[in-house]
């Protein structure tokens, strides 16, 4: 039988509401606040208020070296927060934002050094999601937003995703619906002048290449110096063991509690219990669904859960396959 999500907290929960107004005058207050954006949904928080970013790293039980990134709106004055801006991040700032790209830029002397972990870059990004927008028009301050989970769980796509994980440390969510991207942001540094990709997202590499001429070295696996915890090797994971289903592999037996989740429709014996992703075959429609399906198929009490890769060649494949095996249960599938 599928277990009850996580709602023990219940009356103690967040509100969630449309209620621009109550999300300001909670982040003024020094409060976090649920946001939707079109990756995951954030835990806001006054960027230059050291103490609100305690309240967020306290809430999500992160550990103080894992950075925040810092969300801006379109009249944040960016000199403001990072003393330079090179002219590749001012040339992919005018191609993806606002949208689902984090670019890292030294900092200035505003930023607390709790939100950098006490790294001289910030993580910037304009997200892309109306409500976002708005909120961040509303305020005078940039806000901080991690991912609204428990450290290392499955990332929030839904504003009960949210609701589901806080208490009243949390007051409120913002409801901007199912976001569309999925994805978390890509993010993009520079080492020696060039540009690299410390996570993949959002935005392709393929499209990245397009405005800076040539395709960025991606820095994404590390476990000694992890510049993102997101590099690290397991990340954004269920409870319940998950591997992936190589092509060669059988099918799960009949009667095993064990499920199955398929980026794509594929044909697949009847005892098979399936997710599929996208019956059309759309792979951006499987990653708008991945992490909702993740937690559903987490929270039913499989004792295993198996996901199929992308081929690589389609749109989305490399951020996605990269999801799955950074949410599986074993390391062995990094080269
Ligand atoms: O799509 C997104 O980026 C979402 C939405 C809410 O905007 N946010 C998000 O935040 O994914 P979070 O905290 O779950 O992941 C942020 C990643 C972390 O792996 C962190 O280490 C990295 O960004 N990061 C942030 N600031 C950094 C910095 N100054 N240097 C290196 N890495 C940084
Ligand atoms: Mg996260």
């Amino acid at each position: 039988m599928p277990n009850k999500p996580n709602l023990e907290k219940e009356g103690t929960a967040p509100s969630i509401g449309t209620d621009l107004g109550l999300a300001a005058r909670y982040l003024r207050q020094g409060l976090p606040v649920g946001m939707p954006t079109e990756t995951v949904y954030g835990m806001a928080a006054n960027a230059l208020d050291a103490e609100a970013v305690a309240r967020v790293f306290k809430a999500k039980k992160r550990p103080d070296f894992d950075p925040l990134i810092v969300h801006v709106g379109q009249k944040s004055p960016l000199q403001d927060w990072v003393r330079e801006i090179p002219s590749e991040a001012q040339a992919l700032m005018s191609a993806f934002w606002p949208g689902p790209l984090t670019l890292l830029l030294p900092k200035t002397e505003r930023i607390p050094g709790l939100v950098t972990s006490g790294l001289d870059r910030v993580g910037l990004r304009m997200p892309r999601h109306p409500l976002a927008l708005a909120l961040l028009d509303m305020l005078d301050f940039p806000l901080a937003a991690p991912s609204a989970n428990l450290f290392g769980y499955i990332s929030p796509t839904k504003a009960l995703h949210v609701r589901e994980a806080f208490g009243p440390e949390l007051p409120y969510v913002l409801d901007g619906g199912d976001c569309e991207i999925g994805l978390e942001s890509t993010i993009v540094g520079f080492e020696n002048g060039k540009a690299c990709v410390y996570r993949r997202g959002g935005i392709e590499s393929c499209a990245l290449a397009r405005v800076l001429g040539y395709l960025p070295e991606e820095r994404i696996r590390s476990e000694e110096h992890p510049a993102a915890p997101g590099m690290l090797s397991r990340h954004y994971a269920p409870r319940t063991p998950l591997s992936i289903l190589k092509a060669d592999q059988p099918w799960p037996e009949p009667d095993s509690n064990v499920a199955v989740i398929l980026p794509l429709a594929e044909v697949h014996p009847a005892h098979v219990k399936v997710w599929v992703l996208s019956e059309n075959k759309d792979p951006y429609e499987a990653a708008r669904k991945w992490y909702a399906c993740l937690r559903e198929a987490d929270q039913a009490g499989f004792s295993q859960i198996f996901v199929r890769m992308l081929p690589e060649h389609l749109p989305f494949a490399d951020a996605l396959n990269d999801k799955f095996m950074r949410a599986a249960d074993s390391a062995d599938h990094w080269a």
